[in-house]
This record gives structure tokens, C-alpha cells and sequence, in this order.
């Protein structure tokens, strides 16, 4: 059976973008869904934001967790790096505290730093005093991503949230922190705390992600960036079982999910079983590798080296068609970098990157256009 007849909108609303069509077919979800479209998709994690100029004059004078809130300014910021790169999609522009912060967490984002808290919470006191997410509270992200979406048209929106884990390193350490170890200690130290907080993070940050979806988002990533801090066995017994919860809030929604870590080598086929559709893999491990350890089945999406964004184009164009030719070892690829984009990169060469997926050879794109008779529905 074709993969393109695969059911897709389950519950979403009929004018969802996956419902009447927009999307359905596009390459990228194509891609997510385990299918070959002719030519390779591509976009960037961290696409919209410092490296672009235009990001940069909207953002004077609106602090970021503001921006995120406004519903005209989230959605012209999403849409900036589609316009100029010519991405297979666009990422809702928030940010992974937003839901704990909709949910009466004091926490800021310090420029340069990252999420910071006004308290950390470390005890099971704290977290009983955590309180669940209003739904109403999360009006300005569905505002924001239903005027993304009647802008991008047949470009799909992806939504995003993060993992209970990356979210309780932030939450247990009070800000940014190296090795997360407060959070690694604590899954040990006080498992019903940590229980409880992850539950609480599962539910609030599954809400965020369900809000996406229902006002138009045509799949979801899961960020768990900061999990290749951990063993695969306290990821397992002590984190999976969490972002399970969280992605259950979108189960009934038959979208793709993507889940996304740095540093996962090991962790991937774990990564997987919590029943995701596609894994995003980072830079330290190369896509046919990665595909073996995930059983050759598995849609894969990544993972230039960001790092070489700044290296002479020959440098960087030989690694990319390099991350193209060993994504052929899974059964689909979106391109992508293996994490996000740094700010002082020079935004001329992601637009590079986009031309050069999108007339890659390598991938076959040139031979099935030929196929496709020039048809701008097969391209
Ligand atoms: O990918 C995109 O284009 C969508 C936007 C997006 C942002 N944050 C915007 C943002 C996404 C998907 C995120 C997720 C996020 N936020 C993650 C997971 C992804 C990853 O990079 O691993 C994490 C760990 C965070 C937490 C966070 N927020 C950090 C570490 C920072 C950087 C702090 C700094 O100034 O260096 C932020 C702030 C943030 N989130 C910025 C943007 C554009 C920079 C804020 C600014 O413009 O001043």
C-alpha cells in the first residue's frame, strides 16, 4: 500500500491543513511519513531568529518571552526564514519555557544566557506548588500559529515542545547549566519528586503541543536537547516514560512526530520506542549509522555539522552532499543541521544549502524531475 494513502487528520479539524490538503502532500511530510518525495526537503533548527538581519530590527525593544506571546510578531517571525531561504517548512517561533511560563513559573530568558528561574525547584514542596496549565492561557500561541498558517499555504508549520527532562534541567538547576547534574541527582535522590515533576512538565508542555496542532501545525518535534547527558538505563526507567506522556497529548491526532536530542548515539533506539515517527539526529554520528542502530527503518531528519557553516563553501558543500548520500541509508531524510543554527552564521548560506538540497543530483532529484515531466506538483 502506498504511503500516500496513508489516513491522516483523525480528529483534527476540517480545515486543518492536513484535513483539506495544503500540506498532506507537500515534501516534508511526505518525508516524515517514511516516503521518498523527488526532491530532498530541508530546514534548519533555530531558523528563524539572530541570524537574520530582519529578526534582529523586529526584536528592538520586545523582549524575547514577549515576542513569543504576540501573536503578530511569533507569526512574522516564523515566516521570515521561509521567505528567504525557501525552507519545506516553517517552526513556530516560541520557545521551550513558554508553557511553564504560561502556567505562573517566573522565569525569563536572559540574552546570551537562556532560561533563568526566579526559584529553582528542587523539593517535592516546590512542585506541589506548581500549578497545572489553563487552557485559555495559550490563546496568543493558537492566535500565532493560526495566522502562520493561513500565510504559509502549502508550506507546513511544524510545532514544537520540549521534552520533560531538557525542561527539568532548567527547572531543577534555576538556568542554563553544563551537565544538568542537580536534575541527574535528583531522579535519584527523590524519585516521587521527580515523578511529580515530570508528570506536571509532561502535562503542561503536551498541552503547548496540542494547542500547535489543533490551530494548524502539520507535525510536531519533541526537543530533548539536553538528554545525551544521561545513561540509556535512567533514561529509560526515569525519562521515556515522561515524554511518552507528553506526546500522548497529540496521539489522537495521527500527525508526525519528530524527536530530537544532542549527543544520542546511544540513546536513538530508546529515543524511538516512546513512539515517535521520525528521529532527528545530531552531528556526532553519522545518518547511516544512526539508521543501522535504529534497525534501517526508521525516517531520519539532520545532520549537518553547524559548525562548518562558518567553513569555506567547498568545505561545506562536500559535507553536505556527504549527510545526503548517507541519508539514502534510511528510508527517508529531511535535511537538516544536527543542531541549531548559530547566530553569527552568514544567512546566505543556509539559502545556499536549500538551493543545493533542492538540485541534488546526489538524491536523485534530477532524474525524477525528468520523470515528472516538470510537473511543479511531483518537484
Ligand atoms: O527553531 C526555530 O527557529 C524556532 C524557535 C525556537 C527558539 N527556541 C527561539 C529562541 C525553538 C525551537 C527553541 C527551542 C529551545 N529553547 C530549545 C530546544 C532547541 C535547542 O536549541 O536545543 C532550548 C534548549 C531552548 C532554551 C533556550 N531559549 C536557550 C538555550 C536560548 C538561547 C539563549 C541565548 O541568548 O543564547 C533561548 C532563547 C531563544 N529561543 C532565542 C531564540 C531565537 C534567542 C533569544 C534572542 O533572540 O535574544
Amino acid at each position: 500500500m502506498s504511503k500516500l494513502t496513508h489516513t491522516c487528520g483523525v480528529n483534527l479539524p476540517a480545515d486543518h491543513p492536513l484535513v483539506d490538503g495544503r500540506t498532506s502532500d507537500s515534501r516534508l511530510i511526505r518525508a516524515y511519513r517514511g516516503d521518498r518525495p523527488p526532491v530532498l526537503p530541508v530546514w534548519f533548527m533555530r531558523q528563524a531568529g539572530r541570524s537574520l538581519p530582519e529578526y534582529r530590527e523586529l526584536r528592538v525593544g520586545t523582549k524575547m518571552l514577549d515576542a513569543c506571546l504576540d501573536p503578530a510578531l511569533s507569526s512574522e517571525i516564523t515566516l521570515q526564514p521561509v521567505r528567504r531561504h525557501g525552507v519545506d517548512a516553517g517552526i513556530f517561533f516560541s520557545d521551550i519555557v513558554i508553557p511553564l511560563k504560561l502556567a505562573g513559573v517566573d522565569v525569563d530568558i536572559v540574552p546570551g544566557r537562556g532560561p533563568v528561574l526566579a526559584a529553582p525547584i528542587r523539593t517535592m514542596t516546590d512542585v506541589a506548588a506548581l500549578r497545572p496549565l489553563d487552557p485559555d492561557a495559550l490563546a496568543p500561541i493558537a492566535e500565532g500559529v493560526a495566522r502562520t498558517v493561513a500565510e504559509l499555504g502549502q508550506t507546513p508549520l511544524i510545532g514544537f515542545a520540549g521534552a520533560p527532562f531538557t525542561l527539568a534541567a532548567y527547572l531543577v538547576e534555576g538556568g542554563p547549566s553544563k551537565d544538568h547534574l542537580r536534575a541527574r541527582t535528583l531522579m535519584h535522590s527523590d524519585p516521587a519528586a521527580w515523578d511529580a515533576l515530570l508528570t506536571w512538565a509532561a502535562d503542561v508542555t503536551g498541552a503547548f503541543l496540542r494547542a500547535q496542532v489543533l490551530a494548524g501545525a502539520s507535525a510536531v518535534q519533541l526537543f530533548d536537547s539536553w538528554v545525551g547527558s544521561l545513561s540509556v538505563a535512567d533514561y529509560e526507567a526515569r525519562v521515556a516514560p515522561f515524554s511518552a506522556r507528553a506526546i500522548s497529548h497529540v496521539s489522537d491526532l495521527d500527525i508526525p512526530i519528530v524527536h530530537f536530542g544532542v549527543g544520542t548515539g546511544e540513546l536513538l533506539p530508546s529515543m524511538k520506542a516512546i513512539g515517535v515517527d521520525v528521529m532527528g539526529v545530531d552531528d556526532r554520528i553519522p545518518l547511516d549509522e544512526a539508521s543501522e542502530r535504529l534497525g534501517g527503518g526508521v525516517p531520519l531528519q539532520g545532520n549537518i555539522n553547524p559548525a562548518l557553516l562558518a567553513a569555506p563553501w567547498p568545505v561545506l558543500e562536500a559535507h553536505v552532499l556527504d549527510v545526503i548520500e548517507r541519508g539514502r541509508a534510511a528510508p527517508s531524510h529531511v535535511l537538516n543541521l544536527g543542531h541549531g543554527v548559530p547566530p553569527e552564521t552568514d544567512p546566505d548560506i543556509l539559502t545556499r544549502i536549500v538551493q543545493l538540497a533542492h538540485g541534488d543530483a546526489a538524491y536523485g532529484n534530477a532524474a525524477q524531475r525528468d520523470r515528472a515531466h516538470g510537473d511543479p506538483a511531483h518537484a
